[in-house]
């Protein structure tokens, strides 16, 4: 997109949302920032008025239910939110000519593969929260079909619950955590995430994007990082998916690979690690 272009971000006051704004907005796009408050995506005319009233050339769709672990309670309110309503924005994109990204997730994929996951691999989500997602990658697509998919991973960006603030705040409090060794993915700086986007908005690649940062690590070699990065001491114990039984469960490989000759790669989970933790003390 030239600079100057217009886009409107739902969700904007979440991880994600937050560092779409900023990066947009850093090469120049004009960009109305729609947080829960000021656009509850779950109101269908709510939305077309907001994107109508914009025109914008882009709709990037932040808002989502993310409670993981919630989700297997409540699965109808996470279906009407990260489907349903997925789809009015889309199809309200559509009505004014504009493009619609809808980021979405490796819990689409059941974890027991052994190589990344790349777009052409099929989906069979264990969750109801990646079920859920799935489902909204539906419907975007069939509202929309200037729809941009973006696959990503183990997210952490400031304004949110996050795994490197957690680690933080019980390393800082405890000195000693417990952690699992045997789940593996990529974990992703919402930053660079937001950059690529941007990135991606440039070309008309439409259709289903892995997105990640580049490399794996388990979430025990992710603490140990963000441990000596942030200069915090704390010991790491490893454990096993089976002794930390959650509602939600987790996939135990969800690395994502992608098969688009001209991707937009991300830099390393750790050069993320190290623009996160600059980004939250600046
Ligand atoms: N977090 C991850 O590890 C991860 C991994 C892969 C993919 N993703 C995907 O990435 C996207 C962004 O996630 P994130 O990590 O940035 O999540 P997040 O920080 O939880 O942000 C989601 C935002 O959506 C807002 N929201 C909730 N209900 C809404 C509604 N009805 N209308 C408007 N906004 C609403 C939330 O507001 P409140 O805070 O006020 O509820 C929050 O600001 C989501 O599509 C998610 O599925 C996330």
């Amino acid at each position: 997109m030239l600079p100057g272009v217009k886009l409107v971000v739902c969700g904007a006051g979440g991880m994600l949302g937050q560092d779409m704004v900023r990066a947009a907005r850093f090469m120049n796009h004009e960009v109305t920032a729609l947080d829960r408050e000021a656009l509850d995506i779950s109101n269908e005319r709510a939305v077309r008025r907001a994107i109508e009233r914009e025109r914008p050339a882009a709709v990037v769709n932040c808002a989502a239910y993310t409670a993981v672990d919630a989700a297997e309670d409540d699965s109808d309110a996470a279906m009407r939110l990260n489907a349903d309503a997925a789809g009015t924005v889309a199809s309200a994109a559509a009505a004014v000519g504009a493009c619609v990204v809808y980021p979405s997730t490796d819990y689409v994929f059941d974890g027991t593969g052994e190589r990344p996951y790349v777009e052409s691999d099929e989906p069979s989500p264990k969750t109801v929260y990646g079920q859920t997602k799935l489902a909204g990658e539906v419907d975007t697509a069939a509202a929309n079909p200037r729809h941009f998919l973006v696959r990503t991973s183990w997210l952490f960006g400031t304004g949110g619950r996050n795994f490197v603030e957690t680690m933080l705040e019980i390393g800082e409090r405890d000195k000693q955590v417990l952690v699992v060794r045997d789940q593996v993915g990529c974990p992703t700086w919402t930053g660079h995430l937001a950059a690529g986007i941007v990135r991606l908005l440039d070309t008309d690649a439409y259709g289903l994007h892995h997105m990640s940062a580049q490399g794996e690590c388990s979430w025990y070699d992710f603490a140990m990082a963000i441990f000596e990065q942030a200069g915090v001491e704390c010991s790491v114990l490893s454990t096993t998916t089976a002794e930390f039984a959650r509602p939600a469960p987790r996939p135990a490989y969800s690395v994502l690979g992608t098969q688009w000759q001209d991707a937009i790669h991300l830099p390393e989970w750790q050069v993320g690690l190290r623009g996160y933790l600059e980004d939250r003390a600046s």
